[in-house]
């Protein structure tokens, strides 16, 4: 287990590269294994999610060799239906073996996933999706059970907006016999990345990132190469942080209408923003001025960044309100915020910032991948040292986090924690 020593009072000064995005290529790999020939994902980012996935896929017959920045996946000998339960409830994104599964034998016994601990995140709009195109689904000791004589295509509106369960649908419709037509799906970018990446293996997927997305089932997905979309929320990560701290960064490898709503609002804080054709420049040196967020399904801001943005405001002049509308516990990192003087309130879905001149360093915890870069953010704007513990969650969501901070010349070091640590 490893920590980070945080060291505020630097400018951020210099230029970041964005890495493909970790919530599109969760989906883009076991799409890749529903074809029987290589496809070949590049640019993809080497964190610790894309491990798991790749021991997932290879438990179940999958064929996964990475060479560099590139994996080749090979779906031709899937042949178990049961991967292991201890490795698909470490992640929430492990769920997808399902639509896979299902989509390539007509059965599938898996876990229930796991993943950030930001709220209740059942899975059962993923289950209805399943029974609507055939498949007989009950829980039984902890795992899925999916079971047909092969999927049907059928009309599913999706009762509440899920990337999860669109993604998943799509997974297991792409060779179903006939049309499945989805409605309200969620309209997120990587719900549209994995559509193009099917659609190039053959699939035959009209309307993602709209109101109803249509599948004519196929009967077989073929090879192929493909670069996932530059991960947004990365993007948007860098960009809060340049404009919290202070600064002057030019973001790279990115595609500026998914970050629209960010920059709206940091643009309303005060913070100077250049738009290029695949970059984005930060400028900020002085104190912002608070604003009102509410979380919401894309194109409305990524609750992702909730946690980043509501250490910005913590410092910002005036009183600013965060609405959390997608997860239902997704506030912890606030009580770490605490320790080092921040002034907020929370009461249900709604957080109260009252902006303070100063935070002071403290030894905190990171509870989940987004909460954890915030108080690293957090260190970065304080006087004198704090401590991040959980950089495992870290790593799991953002490739070479400390490094692309110290490149910008963050006072950031990795250092191990000792067991007692990691235990207090
Ligand atoms: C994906 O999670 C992302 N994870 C999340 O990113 C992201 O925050 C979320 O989408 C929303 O954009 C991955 O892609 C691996 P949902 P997912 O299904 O699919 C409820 C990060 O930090 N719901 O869109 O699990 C759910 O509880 C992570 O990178 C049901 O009620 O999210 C939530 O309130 C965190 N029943 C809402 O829908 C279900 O069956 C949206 O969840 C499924 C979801």
């Amino acid at each position: 287990m490893s920590k980070f020593v945080v060291t505020g009072g630097n400018r951020l000064q210099g230029s970041v590269r964005v890495s493909g995005s970790k919530n599109s290529t969760s989906a883009l790999m076991f799409a890749a294994a529903l074809g029987k020939d290589d496809v070949i994902l590049t640019n993809i980012p080497l964190n610790s999610d894309v491990i798991t996935m790749s021991e997932i896929l290879r438990s179940i017959g999958v064929e996964v060799k990475f060479n560099g920045q590139s994996v080749i996946i090979n779906g031709a000998n899937i042949t178990n239906h049961q991967p292991p339960y201890e490795l698909v409830r470490r992640i929430r994104a492990s769920v997808y073996t399902a639509g896979l599964l299902l989509g390539r034998l007509g059965m599938a016994d898996v876990a229930m996933p796991g993943g950030d601990e930001i709220g209740t995140r059942p899975i059962d709009l993923h289950i209805r999706g399943f029974q609507t195109l055939g498949s007989e689904v009950t829980i039984e000791h902890g795992q899925m059970v999916c079971k047909s004589k092969g999927l049907k295509g059928a009309t599913y509106y999706i009762n509440k907006v899920s990337v999860g369960a669109t993604i998943n649908m799509m997974l297991a419709a792409v060779l179903a016999e006939g049309v499945t037509i989805i409605d309200n799906p969620a309209k997120e970018p990587e719900v549209v990345d994995c559509a193009i990446l099917l659609n190039s293996m053959g699939a035959k997927i009209r309307g993602a990132g709209t109101a109803s997305i249509k599948i004519e089932g196929v009967e077989s997905l073929h090879g192929c190469e493909h670069t996932p979309i530059p991960d947004r929320i990365e993007a948007g990560t860098f960009m809060i942080a340049t404009a919290a701290i202070g600064g002057d960064v030019q973001v790279n490898n990115v595609i500026t209408e998914h970050l629209r709503m960010v920059i709206s609002k940091l643009r309303e804080a005060g913070a100077e923003i250049i738009e290029g054709d695949n970059d984005i420049r930060i400028i900020c040196n002085h104190r912002l001025k608070t604003v009102d967020v509410d979380t919401g399904v894309y194109p409305g801001f990524a609750t992702d960044l909730q946690a980043p943005f509501g250490v910005l405001l913590s410092k910002a002049e005036g009183t600013g309100i965060i609405c959390e509308t997608v997860f239902d516990n997704r506030f912890r990192y606030i009580d770490e915020l605490r320790r080092m003087g921040a002034d907020i309130k929370v009461e249900r879905d709604t957080a109260i910032f009252r902006g303070v001149e100063r935070l002071s360093g403290a030894p905190v915890v990171g509870t989940d991948i987004r909460a954890g870069v915030s108080l690293v953010i957090a260190g970065l704007m304080a006087e004198g040292v704090t401590e991040v513990s959980g950089a495992c969650h870290i790593d799991r969501g953002y490739e070479n986090f400390d490094e692309k901070l110290r490149d910008l010349g963050a006072g950031i070091q990795r250092v191990a924690e000792s067991l007692e640590e990691v235990k207090a």
